[in-house]
């Protein structure tokens, strides 16, 4: 246990979170993140103490026209349910419809994507463009609900840019439309991913709403959880990025919340231990081929701090077989564990962003 101690006496748990009729155990999300959040990464994050995980977006053009790769970006199995599918699209008909495929496919909870900055996805409306076309956006929530007898929740951002913050409006016509809870990310759409995330201002949802609501952005340690909900007031928190390596980040913010003590990270041993079955699950679930494709960047963040970390990336880069992938791996760890002994000597006990 480290010794950072939250404040005696004030929020002691991050309580369970009702959205519709189910019950999560607390309000600890992973985020979803295109790339990242596949199957493999959220049974890590699951069982690291993530309340409930979130897939990467998809499509719903895509996943209505029987892409074979999205079906794989929804693959779900009872180890980490409960899974919430992200559908975008700019289209109700076609978001109804992609809503009842992850249905089918052992989803929990539909996610509607209203925050998804790129130029790619927004000139399609899809995204974050639906900010700025309220109606469509209630149309879709609406046919949504509809659609599926499942929670159905919504991400959005706190506006298009500074000009136009409506993320108040657009989370009230979300609950009036069905909507079960309310991811705010605090950045505008113009923010992209820069500046820092604006907590205080996902209060003014949280205020607006009856259903949860949960703050996200650059939640990166435990002290970061502790005051981002202070801040805006939220029931719960989404990480995304600060888990990137990391998946047990979701236990020591919860040890931090129920103990007020951020738990240590885990012994070099037991972070090999996990990086390994991440490695094996990717190849399990990808093939070979792109499962090391996949890997490396996965164990880039891994590495992330450590010593001889910039080596190990660089040669992971270069290997092209798990084979190659697993030796490298291991004599990263005996290496790190010998030179310093079972504990990362400059591990941050709140977990820094790697
Ligand atoms: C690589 C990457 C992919 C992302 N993909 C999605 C996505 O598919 N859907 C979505 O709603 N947000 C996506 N996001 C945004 C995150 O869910 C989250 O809102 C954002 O990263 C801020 O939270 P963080 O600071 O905890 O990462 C993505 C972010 C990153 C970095």
């Amino acid at each position: 246990m480290s010794m950072e101690r939250n404040k005696p006496g004030h929020r002691k748990l991050l309580p369970p979170i009702k959205i519709g009729n189910e019950k999560i155990q607390s309000g600890l999300f992973l985020a979803p993140m295109a790339g990242i959040t596949d199957y493999p990464f959220r049974v890590l994050a699951r069982r690291y103490g993530a309340a409930m995980v979130v897939s990467e977006m998809v499509s719903s053009q895509a996943i209505t026209r029987n892409a074979g790769k999205s079906k794989r970006l929804i693959y779900t199995a009872g180890r980490e349910y409960p899974l919430a599918v992200q559908i975008s699209g700019s289209d109700p008909t076609l978001m109804a419809e992609s809503a009842r495929i992850a249905r089918s496919y052992g989803a929990a909870f539909i996610d509607i994507n209203m925050g998804c900055p790129q130029r790619k996805i927004v000139k399609t409306g899809a995204g974050a463009a639906l900010m700025k076309d309220e109606c469509l956006a209630g149309n879709i929530i609406t046919s949504v609900v509809a659609a599926v007898d499942i929670p159905v929740t919504v991400k959005i951002r706190l506006g298009w840019d500074g000009r136009n913050m409506n993320a108040v409006r657009i989370a009230r016509i979300a609950e009036d439309c069905g909507a079960a809870m309310i991811t705010v990310h605090g950045r505008t759409r113009s923010q992209m991913f820069s500046g820092t995330a604006d907590w205080d201002s996902i209060r003014l949802v949280k205020q607006t709403v009856s259903v949860p609501v949960l703050a996200n952005g650059d939640i990166r340690n435990c002290r970061d959880a502790w005051r981002c909900l202070d801040e805006s007031g939220a029931d719960g928190i989404m990480i995304g990025r600060g888990a990137l390596g990391r998946p047990w980040l979701f236990k020591e913010i919860a040890c931090f919340f129920e103990t007020g003590l951020a738990s240590d990270p885990p012994d070099l041993p037991e972070q090999y231990a996990v990086a390994s079955e991440h490695l094996d699950r990717l190849i399990d679930f990808y093939g070979p081929v792109t499962g090391v494709w996949i890997a490396r960047k996965h164990l880039a963040w891994y590495s992330k701090g450590s010593r001889g970390g910039a080596d190990f990336r660089r040669t992971v880069n270069a290997a092209e077989t798990m084979e190659e992938i697993r030796v490298l791996l291991e004599n990263h760890y005996n290496r790190l564990v010998h030179e310093t002994g079972p504990y990362p000597p400059d591990a941050p006990a709140s977990g820094d962003h790697p």
